[in-house]
């Protein structure tokens, strides 16, 4: 049986954590954060495609690349959460769940951080759970997914 299958992407900068900003985002590694979702998600029988880039098109190019290959999207879109209509644009476009994740509770930071364009075709957010966040976003995505094959509609996360 083919398990279902979860694109979790990471936008720029993620490749940093560890050294970027410890106090901000902890001391965990990106490696550190994929092995916890690979873990996840057999623990969860999610199949766990891992990705980060610093490029937005490279984002968008992977989000059209897995329209018909993967069952949903966990994405810490980093800085393109308050910047990319395009990035929201492709995530509506490939109508899969998506759940956005943010390690630091960006509400709790500056106001240009309080604002996200990809918040509106998000299924949920997680936002200042730390790097537990992507754990927390499996979790839910795996409820969705199980809701959906059951013949539910998620689109709105119900
Ligand atoms: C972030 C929050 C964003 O505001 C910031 O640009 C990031 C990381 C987070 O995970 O807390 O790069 O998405």
């Amino acid at each position: 049986m083919q398990l279902p299958s979860v694109l979790v992407l990471n936008g720029p900068n993620l490749n940093l954590l560890g050294t970027r900003e410890p106090a901000v985002y902890g001391s965990e590694t990106l490696d550190d954060v994929a092995r916890m979702c690979r873990e996840a998600g057999q623990r969860l029988n999610l199949e766990i495609d891992f990705r980060q880039s610093n490029a937005e098109h490279q984002l968008i190019d992977w989000l059209h690349e897995s329209r018909t290959t993967v069952d949903g999207i966990v994405i810490n879109p980093a800085a393109y959460t308050h910047t990319s209509v395009a990035l929201a644009d492709a995530l509506s476009a490939i109508a899969k769940p998506v759940i956005e994740v943010h390690i630091s509770n960006v509400h709790q930071r500056e106001a240009f951080r309080h604002h996200s364009f990809v918040s509106a075709v998000a299924s949920g957010i997680i936002v200042g759970c730390g790097t537990q966040g992507y754990v927390l976003a499996l979790e839910r995505m795996a409820t969705l997914l199980a809701k959906s094959s059951a013949g539910s509609s998620v689109k709105k996360g119900a």
